[in-house]
């Protein structure tokens, strides 16, 4: 799998990717076309708060990942995976995640990576996978998510550099 920062027509393809798994973000209205380029201009500049990269493998692209809400002041980031909905199940989030970790520790000097995944997100269950072979440890949130007319927790995994 090769590494690139994010292209304008991933950044278009990870859109449509995210309006398919709105349980599982932040903010559940549709991204917008226009929206998604006003996102990808503040992207991967030296102040920016997200750095973003598509992950490329036999010529195609399988997912974006990136480092939001970089803190650093306090050297912490979270950690965002969106694998495309026909490339799941093949490695290539245990991949990509692994990848972003290692970018933030080794190169980025972040002391803590952490992520926040919705208890209706039906992928959650992947999260305890993704993170083998690291050190972290978890909390429990209420009330973090309104989806399908009900408010659903989050678990966070906060990341130590080890
Ligand atoms: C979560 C996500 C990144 C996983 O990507 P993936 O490429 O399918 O994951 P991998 O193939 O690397 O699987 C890693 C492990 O997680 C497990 N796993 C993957 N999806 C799972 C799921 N939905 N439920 C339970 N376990 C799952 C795999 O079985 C594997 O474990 P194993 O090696 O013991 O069999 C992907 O489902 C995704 O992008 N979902 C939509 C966006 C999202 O939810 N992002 C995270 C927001 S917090």
């Amino acid at each position: 799998m090769t590494v690139e920062p994010i292209s304008g027509g991933s950044a278009v393809l990870a859109a449509q990717e995210r309006n398919l798994v709105r349980v599982s973000l932040r903010t559940s209205g549709f991204t917008t076309h226009e929206g998604q380029r006003q996102w990808f201009e503040g992207i991967n500049r030296p102040e920016s708060d997200i750095w973003y990269w598509q992950f490329v493998d036999n010529d195609v692209t399988r997912g974006v990942g990136g480092l939001v809400n970089i803190d650093r002041a306090n050297l912490s980031a979270e950690i965002s995976i969106l694998v495309f909905a026909h490339h799941r199940g093949k490695g290539h989030g245990r991949g990509i995640v692994r990848w972003l970790l290692t970018e933030a520790f080794d190169h980025m000097n972040m002391h803590k990576v952490w992520a926040e995944v919705y208890d209706c997100n039906p992928a959650k269950d992947a999260w305890p996978k993704l993170l083998e072979g690291y050190e972290y440890v978890t909390s429990h949130r209420p009330d973090t998510k309104y989806w399908n007319g009900q408010y659903h927790g989050s678990t966070f995994y906060d990341i130590a550099r080890s």
